[in-house]
C-alpha cells in the first residue's frame, strides 16, 4: 500500500513550471535591486547641444521617411535639460536603482578621447550626483546603440580598431564616474546591434548582409566586451568594488510542440542564437554554441556545406573572453513559439538561419499595439533555463516592461497586467525554483523616442507629453502599482 502512495505522490506532484495558478503571491528578500531603465537616446534630446557630435540615431531620424510622422530624438524627453524632473519621478517611485545610458558623443563628440566635452561630462557629474543623493544606485549602460557618427564613418563595430576606441572610452568612464557607479553594462543588446544592425538592416547602420556581416560584428562586439570588462578589472576593481556585465536580449522559445523532436530542438537553436551567441562565449567556455556551429560555423563544413561565416576564436581570444560577467544581466519582453522551418542542409535565404518563425505564445488576437504579447510564464522557464544551462548566475531582469500607444495616457490596464504577472513570474522563478534574482528594471521610466516606431507608441510609467515644449510628465496607473509592488518587495499575502 504505502508503495501506492509513493507511486501516487510522484505522479501528481505539480511539476517545477507549472502555471496554473496565475499568482504567487511572495516576496523578495530584503535589497532586491528595483529599477527603472531609459537611454541616452531615447530621452536625452539636447542632440547637438555643448558640444556633442552627431550619432548615427541622429543621422538616421534626421533623415526624412525612415521614422513614423519623421519623429527623431533631437529634443526626445528633453531630460539634457530636465535632470530634476527626471530625479522628481525617480525619488516619487522610491527605486533604489535608474538604469541609464551614456551618450559616447556628448563626452567624446568624435569618438576620440581628444575630443573631449567637459559640459557633456558635466551633465552626466549632475546626474549621477543626484542620484546618489537620493540613496539611487546608478546602473550605467557605456553603450546603448548610439555610436559617435564619426566612428560609424571608419565603418564602426565591423573595424577591429573599434575595440581599442571603444576601451578608451569606457576608461573614461570608469576613471570619471565610477567612484559613484558601481554597477556597469558594457553593451546593451549586442545581438540586436549585430542582427537588427547588420543582418536586417533596420536599425543603423542599416547593412542588409545576413549572410555574414552579423556574425563579423558581434565577433568583434564579444571582444571588445571582454576588453573594457579586463580594463574594469585591472584598473578599477580594487579600488571601486564595483559589478560589470553586459545586457542580453533574450525571449523564451516554447517549441510549437513540444512532442515532435525537431520543433524542440528549433526552440533551442533559437535560444542559442539569439542569446548563446553572447552568452556561451562569455559565461560558457568562451566559445560559440555548437548550435551556431552547426548551422553557420565550422562544423557546417565538416558536412561538405560551403557554408561557414562564423568566425573561430584562438585558444587566446576564448580565455580572454571566459568569464567577463559578474552578473548575468537580461533584457526580455515577451515569449515565442518556435516551428522549425529551414533545413540545414538547404539554406534558401540566410535571413532563415535562425531557423524559426517566430509568433507569440499566449494563442490569443494581438492586444497591445506593438503586437508584443504579455506571456509572463515564459519568463519562468527562461530564468529556470539560464541557471541550468550557465551554472546558476546572479541574475538581474535590466529590461521588461510592454509599449501602449500614445492614445493611451494614463489608464494603462495593458501595463498593469503585464507588471503584475511578470513580476510574479520572477518571484515564482526565485522562490520555487531557487533562481538566483537579484533584480528587477522596468522598462521604461516615462514614454520616449521608441526607436523606429518614434513617439507612436511608449514603455513608460510615465507618460510624458511630446506635443508640449516643456515635455510635462505623468505618473500613469502603471507607477502607482509599481511604487506598491517595490514599497512590499513583491505581492505580499
Ligand atoms: C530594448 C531596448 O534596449 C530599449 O531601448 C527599447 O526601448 C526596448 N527594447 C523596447 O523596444
Amino acid at each position: 500500500l504505502w508503495m501506492i502512495a509513493l507511486y501516487l505522490t510522484t505522479k501528481t506532484k505539480t511539476p517545477a513550471y507549472s502555471h496554473s495558478n496565475l499568482y504567487h503571491y511572495g516576496t523578495f528578500p530584503e535589497g532586491f535591486h528595483w529599477g527603472v531603465s531609459s537611454s541616452a537616446y531615447q530621452v536625452e534630446g539636447g542632440w547637438n547641444a555643448d558640444g556633442k557630435g552627431p550619432s548615427v540615431w541622429d543621422t538616421f531620424t534626421q533623415k526624412p521617411g525612415n521614422i513614423p510622422n519623421n519623429d527623431n530624438g533631437d529634443v526626445a524627453c528633453d531630460s539634457y535639460n530636465k535632470i530634476d524632473a527626471d530625479l522628481y519621478m525617480l525619488r516619487a517611485l522610491k527605486v533604489k536603482t535608474y538604469r541609464f545610458s551614456l551618450s559616447w558623443s556628448r563626452i567624446f563628440p568624435n569618438g576620440y578621447k581628444s575630443s573631449h566635452n567637459q559640459k557633456g561630462v558635466d551633465y552626466y557629474d549632475r546626474l549621477i550626483d543626484g542620484l546618489i543623493a537620493n540613496n539611487i544606485a546608478p546602473m550605467v549602460t557605456l553603450y546603448h546603440w548610439d555610436l559617435p557618427q564619426a566612428l560609424q564613418d571608419i565603418s564602426g563595430w565591423d573595424n577591429l580598431e573599434m575595440i581599442n576606441i571603444f576601451n578608451e572610452y569606457c576608461d573614461f568612464c570608469y576613471a570619471t564616474f565610477g567612484d559613484r557607479v558601481k554597477f556597469w553594462i558594457t553593451f546593451n543588446e549586442p545581438q540586436t546591434i549585430a542582427w537588427s544592425g547588420y543582418g536586417l538592416g533596420q536599425i543603423p547602420p542599416n547593412v542588409k548582409q545576413p549572410r555574414d556581416a552579423p556574425y563579423r560584428v558581434a565577433h568583434n562586439l564579444l571582444k571588445a566586451h571582454a576588453q573594457v570588462y579586463h580594463t574594469y578589472d585591472e584598473k578599477y576593481r580594487a579600488s571601486q568594488g564595483g559589478l560589470v556585465s553586459i545586457s542580453l536580449n533574450a525571449e523564451w522559445a516554447e517549441p510549437l510542440d513540444i512532442n515532435v523532436p525537431r520543433e524542440v530542438v528549433a526552440a533551442d537553436r533559437a535560444l542559442q542564437f539569439q542569446l548563446g551567441w553572447f552568452a556561451h562565449p562569455i559565461f560558457k567556455n568562451g566559445d560559440y554554441p555548437d548550435a551556431m556551429k552547426w548551422q553557420v560555423g565550422n562544423k557546417s563544413e565538416l558536412q561538405g556545406l560551403p557554408n561557414s561565416r562564423l568566425p573561430s576564436f584562438t585558444d587566446e581570444d576564448k580565455a580572454f573572453i571566459q568569464g567577463t560577467a559578474d552578473v548575468f544581466c537580461i533584457n526580455t519582453y515577451t515569449t515565442k513559439v518556435v516551428r522549425h522551418v529551414t533545413s540545414r542542409l538547404n539554406i534558401e535565404s540566410y535571413e532563415t538561419d535562425q531557423d524559426v518563425e517566430k509568433d507569440n505564445a499566449d494563442g490569443s488576437e494581438n492586444t497591445a499595439v506593438n503586437e508584443q504579447k504579455a506571456v509572463a510564464w515564459g519568463l519562468r522557464r527562461l530564468l529556470n533555463w539560464l541557471k541550468e544551462e550557465y551554472g546558476d548566475p546572479e541574475i538581474y531582469i535590466t529590461e521588461n516592461g510592454v509599449a501602449t500607444g500614445t492614445a493611451i495616457t494614463v489608464d494603462d490596464t495593458d501595463r498593469i497586467f503585464f507588471l503584475k504577472t511578470y513580476v510574479d513570474e520572477a518571484l515564482k522563478a526565485h522562490n520555487l525554483d531557487g533562481v538566483r534574482v537579484k533584480g528587477y528594471i522596468a522598462s521604461s521610466l516615462m514614454d520616449s523616442f521608441e526607436w523606429l516606431k518614434g513617439n507612436t507608441i511608449g514603455y513608460g510609467l510615465h507618460y510624458v507629453n511630446f506635443k508640449l515644449s516643456s515635455r510635462p510628465r505623468t505618473p500613469k496607473r502603471s507607477a502607482h502599482l509599481y511604487f506598491d509592488i517595490m514599497r512590499n518587495n513583491g505581492f505580499p499575502l
